[in-house]
């Protein structure tokens, strides 16, 4: 892979960006690479993933608009596509992804961000959908997913305006959970998917199964799945071991995703 990198430091995976050049800008390489190290992500020792960007300036400044610039319009809705079915592969993967972003979230960016279940900033981010000053609307899950992270009020303001914020406001409206200092953005984040990756593995994907599945449906069917969610957790060695530990009074020793 020539955009992206893959490093795994115990339980926690790390996915690079790599194209500082173009400020980690979505091409269709990027995306293809994308798609293809999520697939390749070893799910029985990996346990969490951090998503970030290369360098210290941009996530991701969105899609490639050099290629977008000359396409049809069979050949732009192919190219929503193709980013949209990585960024759903992102947000259905079994395990927990984190965006750390690392500056300049737009556009396709700011999309990415959102099909991660938690993002974290640096002081210097910066969240945008400037697509409508580009002739476009967004078109990978912007119109979306940031209606139902932060309401389609503030949504609409900032897709209609295509007005960028800043990390503070980010947090003010619930698009990021935490703001830090840009030296502390990826110890952070690795720190936050640490703690996850301590957790048994097979309880913590049912979580997110049955968050993202729960919030599909209404309340008397959401229920329905983590009712049958919470069951199967019963029997695992993970529920029996985590169990006993409580009533013996010690610290489990660590899960086995079992
Ligand atoms: N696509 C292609 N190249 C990009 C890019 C993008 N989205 N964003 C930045 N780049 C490239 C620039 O063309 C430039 O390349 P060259 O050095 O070869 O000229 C390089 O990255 C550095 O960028 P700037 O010189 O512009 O850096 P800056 O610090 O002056 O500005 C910026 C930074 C404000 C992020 C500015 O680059 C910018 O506005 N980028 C575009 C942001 C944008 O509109 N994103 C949305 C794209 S549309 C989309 O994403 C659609 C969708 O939903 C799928």
């Amino acid at each position: 892979m020539e955009m992206i990198k893959f490093e795994q430091r115990d339980h926690v995976g790390i996915v690079t960006i790599d194209r500082p050049k173009a400020l980690n800008a979505l091409n269709s390489q990027v995306l293809d690479e994308l798609n293809e190290v999520f697939d390749s992500i070893d799910l029985n020792t990996v346990r969490a993933v951090v998503l970030t960007g290369s360098g210290e300036k941009s996530f991701v400044a969105g899609a490639d608009i050099g290629e977008m610039s000359n396409l049809s319009v069979e050949e732009g809705e192919a190219f929503g596509k193709k980013g949209n079915d990585v960024f759903r592969k992102i947000e259905l993967f079994p395990i927990p992804v984190i965006a750390a972003v690392n500056g300049f979230a737009l556009g396709g960016g700011c999309e990415l961000s959102m099909s991660c279940d938690i993002r974290i900033c640096s002081d210097n981010a910066v969240f945008g959908q400037p697509e409508v000053g580009l002739g476009i609307t967004p078109g990978f899950g912007g119109t979306q997913r940031l209606a139902r992270l932060i309401g389609p009020g503030k949504a609409k303001e900032m897709i209609y305006s295509a007005k960028n914020i800043k990390a503070d406001e980010a947090y003010r409206v619930g698009l990021v959970n935490n703001v830090y200092p840009q030296a502390e953005l990826m110890d952070e984040a690795l720190k936050l998917a640490g703690k996850i990756a301590s957790n048994a593995p097979i309880a913590v994907r049912a979580c997110k199964e049955a968050i993202n599945e729960g919030l599909q449906v209404d309340m008397d069917k959401a229920i329905v799945v983590e009712e049958k969610l919470f069951g199967k957790c019963f029997k695992t060695e993970d529920q029996i071991e985590g169990m006993k530990a409580f009533l013996e009074k010690r610290k489990v020793e660590g899960f086995k995703n079992k």
